[in-house]
């Protein structure tokens, strides 16, 4: 039988991942595809509240990842009970309904709520995680970034470029690191059926409209993000680094034509 679109079957027995903001949406897809295919799973996030309990032998850690302190931890606790790291996914951002708006219309607190968490994050998560890899001359770092940090959208003034600025990290310590072992690498994803975006459906023009936008016309699942991963991070990808993978359902292929922008009616 055909399988479902997405899955693959991938063998990471004894490969040790941590996972930011995987107790939701994409990151926890990830988490448990990373588990079926064998790997010792440490799951990192702020808020385990109201989730569905995680899968026997994934590893829990609270900690909040514009905190170094707290990345830090994760870290060490992920070697504490697992003895290595093999494979880091930065994952965790967000992009608050009420961030839709024009630069000028941002706050400076609204500014530093996104950029510590989706920019400071993921440097913060990789400088903790690049040090023990390092040591094992081995590892994998994958930035979750986002189609819309390869082009502009309506109203993502910070979300947007931070997203391109996670495109250029991975760029830029792949790049740094590679005589050392150590890939570095991004995926970004068109949009995906998630909290996150369930939550910003309105200021994206409901879920028929985010849809059609999309040649395939439909939104990706969480899966299909995960998937992405378990072969980017594969020993199968040994000699792809610095580099992006787009899974998208092909809006980049599309944007500007397809999607002329227009101004918004609100100031
Ligand atoms: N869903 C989409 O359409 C889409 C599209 C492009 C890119 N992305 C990217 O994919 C990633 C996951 O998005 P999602 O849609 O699954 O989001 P989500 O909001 O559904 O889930 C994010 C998880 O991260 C956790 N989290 C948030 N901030 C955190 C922090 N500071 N420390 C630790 N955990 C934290 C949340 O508690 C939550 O469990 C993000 O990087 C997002 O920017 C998502």
């Amino acid at each position: 039988m055909p399988r479902p679109s997405g899955q693959v079957t991938y063998n990471n027995t004894g490969r040790v991942i941590l996972v930011t903001g995987g107790a939701r949406g994409i990151g926890r897809s990830i988490c448990e595809q990373w588990l079926t295919s064998g790997a010792h799973v440490a799951c990192m996030d702020r808020d385990f509240t109201d989730v569905e309990e995680l899968p026997a032998g994934i590893l829990r850690i609270v900690g909040d990842t514009s905190s170094d302190e707290d990345c830090e931890h994760a870290v060490s606790r992920t070697i504490a009970e697992f003895g290595a790291l093999d494979v880091l996914v930065n994952n965790a951002a967000i992009q608050p309904p009420d961030s839709y708006l024009p630069l000028h219309q941002y706050s400076v607190e609204l500014w530093n709520r996104i950029t510590s968490i989706n920019l400071s994050g993921y440097a913060f998560m990789a400088r903790h995680a690049l040090r023990v890899m390092l040591q094992q001359q081995s590892g994998v770092i994958c930035n979750i970034c986002s189609a819309q940090g390869h082009r502009t959208a309506r109203e993502v003034a910070a979300y947007g470029p931070i997203k391109a600025a996670n495109l250029l990290q991975a760029k830029q310590w792949g790049v740094e690191y590679a005589r050392q072992g150590i890939r570095v690498v991004s995926v970004s994803p068109g949009a995906i059926m998630t909290p996150m975006v369930r939550a910003t459906l309105a200021a994206q023009g409901g879920e028929a409209a985010l849809a059609n936008r999309a040649p395939m016309g439909r939104i990706g699942a969480p899966e299909e993000i995960a998937a992405a991963t378990l072969w980017i991070c594969s020993k199968g990808a040994s000699f792809v680094t610095a580099t992006d993978l787009l899974v998208d359902g092909g809006i980049d292929a599309l944007a500007a034509f397809a999607d002329p922008y227009s101004p918004p009616e609100s100031e």
